[in-house]
């Protein structure tokens, strides 16, 4: 199989991360920060170390604020939700949001009464920010924006939006579910309060994982409520970070696996241009030649997360990802991917897309055998 849904969930790991995970399942077993026991100190030792690893690769200078969840869409959800509203707050937002933003802000709009502004990307950074400008009035509180499109793979200017936020006394949340793992991210160096990622996809975690980390001060209110382990003999939640954001048990072979992962990173030099978008170039590059193919987003000389979108002709996506599954054995994401809004902005809200998103381990025979997939598909359908 060709497997080029990494943008979904990455595959396949890195060998540790299952090793890691299969030592936490049958060599420690218990529950972390529930017991003093040996095991229980071993699992605990595990989770702290995964938050100190993830605090270190992103910048975030507090460990204890390294949150971990089940994915990105429960840490998004912990932050957006959990942000200290007033009723008439205002938020922005992009018009690249994954339903994981969308759906939470949408929802506080109607609990809380926020208003929301989703801004349009044209491609051009120095529009963006103007139009970022003058979307801010005295009652933004929060910018919460993707980090890069999971559609079209364009990367969002987080620098000059953090700059833009610092200056009015907004606050940022970064969605970096795309990124991380590719790109470096720093919360300090890159002013960024709230960050999100899921361990299963460019981290080449399992799934299962995902964290929020914050930088400073902001006072959360938690959306789940029960047992930390620590603290018991209060009524409510504790205060102290992490245990009031983290109630019931961890999942201890999560991180332990998303801990092997972080490691693997930690030791990879972070390159200019990571290999799996080198690849995504190639591969945009080929598509763009076969006559009757529309691609999405940025050039393949920009910078760009290794995510290509495509259509042939008016031909429906899901059935382009069908030939390729079942003639082919090759496994890409059609449809809309969560992210509708990104889906009017191209036109494609009735046809999706196709999505071929690549990772670390594909290869360049791989993305050949793609294109010539599609060449022969597009003869196909001509002959019909
Ligand atoms: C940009 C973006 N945000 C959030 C998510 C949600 O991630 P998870 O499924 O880990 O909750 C995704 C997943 O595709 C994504 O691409």
């Amino acid at each position: 199989m060709i497997y080029f849904d990494q943008a979904a969930s990455s595959f396949p790991k890195p060998k540790g991360v299952g090793k890691a995970m299969l030592h936490a399942l049958n060599e420690i077993g218990a529950n972390p920060g529930r017991g003093s026991h040996q095991s229980a100190r071993n699992a605990a030792s595990i989770i702290q170390e995964t938050r100190e690893r993830a605090s270190r690769l992103f910048g975030c200078t507090d460990p204890k604020k390294a949150l971990f969840y089940s994915n990105a869409t429960t840490a998004l959800n912990q932050a957006i939700k959990g942000f200290p509203w007033s009723r008439g707050d205002h938020i922005i937002a992009t018009s690249f949001e994954h339903n994981s933003i969308r759906r939470p802000l949408e929802y506080i709009r109607k609990q809380k009464g926020i208003t929301i502004t989703y801004l349009q990307w044209n491609g051009d950074t120095e529009k963006f920010i103007i139009d970022l400008e003058d979307a801010v009035t005295s009652k933004t509180k929060l910018i919460a924006m993707t980090h890069a499109s999971n559609v079209t793979g364009t990367i969002l200017p987080i620098e000059k939006v953090s700059k833009v936020a610092r200056r009015n006394s907004i606050k940022t949340l970064l969605d970096g579910s795309q990124t991380a793992g590719h790109i470096p991210i720093n919360m300090v160096r890159q002013d960024i309060d709230m960050l999100v990622f899921p361990g299963h996809k460019g981290l080449l975690g399992p799934q299962g994982t995902g964290m929020l980390l914050v930088e400073g001060d902001i006072e959360l209110e938690p959306i789940h409520h029960g047992g930390t382990g620590a603290y018991s003999e209060l009524i409510g939640q504790p205060e102290q970070w992490p245990e009031k954001y983290e109630s019931g048990t961890l999942n201890t072979p999560g991180i332990a696996g998303l801990n092997a992962a972080l490691t693997l990173l930690e030791g990879r030099s972070m390159e200019n241009v990571p290999r799996e978008t080198l690849l995504a170039k190639q591969l945009l590059k080929g598509l763009k030649s076969i006559p009757g193919i529309v691609c999405y987003g940025p050039q393949e000389h920009e910078s760009r997360m290794p995510i290509v979108a495509f259509n042939i002709n008016d031909i429906p996506s899901q059935e382009i990802a069908m030939v390729l599954d079942t003639h082919y054995n090759i496994a890409v994401r059609a449809g809309l991917h969560c992210s509708p809004l990104g889906h009017e902005t191209l036109n494609t809200t009735e046809q999706g897309a196709v999505r071929a998103s690549i990772g670390m381990y594909n290869t360049e025979e791989e993305v050949n055998f793609f294109i010539k997939a599609i060449q022969e598909i597009v003869s196909a359908y001509e002959d019909l």
